[in-house]
């Protein structure tokens, strides 16, 4: 919200937001009284596609949320030059991407501004909650400090109406502690994904891609299968804990129906709702689990 804010976008205005992501991606929008308006993802991975966004851009629009989503980066390059083309401010939703890269370069660098949370499932959590946003942009960075407290220039004075959105110092001096030993939690995030990749190779299951291995922090870890519900089933019986992220796409969440979006126009999305599976990973995960989740998986697929 303060994101959009700072960029300017008001109610009338649309922001284009991937179909296929957490709710907070397109609520944040409608907070701000601007319209969402939802782009189908790419076939083989879960963020938004650049082809999709080149056609769904209209006179309305004016910014674009590509999300990073599970900590895989979105297609910047692709997705800033459409952005430039068409006028939009880039806002990256990069909740799941903190430590994420393209080429070495950090998520949250890409477009004008970007948005991580702290929220404790996340690669740097805190014990409550918490965010940040990275911009480039002096203004912009000026008055997101604004808005974070209430517009207060002063001793009672206030330039607009804020929010009171200031990070609590308790959970900031956490995550000073947490900051040190994040690459630690990157790497061997990337270590138990590797894994799973070696373990579940060859078989019939859409596997986290190639081209965003390098990058990718496995926030979360997201395979896509047809036979979900025997996985899942087994699972169950094996008390092996899994989630769906996320089973509806967004246009399909009580708010956005009379919206009266139509389920053909997102088959990518559809779809990725109907299959995805997120195994668990988190950094202290033994190999051996993994493996044994891998033998459960081999044997429904089998
Ligand atoms: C993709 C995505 N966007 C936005 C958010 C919202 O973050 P927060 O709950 O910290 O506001 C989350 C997570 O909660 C998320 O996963």
């Amino acid at each position: 919200m303060l994101s959009l804010k700072a960029a300017g976008i008001q109610p009338g205005d649309s922001v284009l937001v991937p179909n296929f992501t957490f709710f907070a991606t397109a609520e944040a929008v409608s907070l701000v009284g601007a319209t969402p308006k939802f782009v189908d993802i790419e076939p083989y991975e879960f963020n938004l596609c650049p082809n999709q966004l080149e056609q769904a851009v209209d006179d309305t629009c004016r910014a674009v949320i590509p999300v990073h989503l599970f900590g895989a980066p979105a297609k910047m390059e692709r997705i800033c030059e459409v952005a430039n083309h068409s006028g939009l401010a880039v806002i990256e939703d990069a909740a799941q991407a903190f430590g994420s890269t393209i080429d070495g370069t950090y998520a949250g660098n890409f477009g004008d501004l970007g948005c991580f949370s702290f929220y404790p499932t996340k690669i740097l959590g805190t014990y409550g909650d918490g965010g940040l946003i990275t911009t480039n942009d002096d203004a912009l960075a000026n008055q997101l400090k604004l808005l974070r407290n209430h517009g207060i220039t002063g001793a009672n004075e206030h330039q607009l109406i804020g929010f009171c959105s200031r990070l609590n110092p308790v959970q900031a001096a956490l995550l000073k502690i947490k900051l040190p030993r994040v690459k630690d939690v990157v790497r061997r995030r990337r270590e138990c994904a590797n894994r799973y990749m070696e373990r579940l190779q060859g078989l019939d299951l859409m596997l986290p891609n190639h081209r965003d291995r390098a990058g990718h922090v496995f926030n979360i870890f997201t395979i896509r299968t047809s036979a979900r519900d025997e996985i899942t089933r087994a699972f169950q019986k094996q008390r092996i804990g899994y989630q769906i992220y996320y089973p509806k796409p967004l246009h399909k969440q009580l708010p956005y129906q009379a919206m009266h979006c139509r389920d053909e126009d997102f088959p990518e999305s559809m779809r990725a709702a109907s299959e995805v599976l997120s195994l668990p990973l988190y950094p202290e995960l033994p190999f051996e689990q993994i493996d044994q989740i891998c033998d459960v998986i081999q044997q429904v697929l089998g």
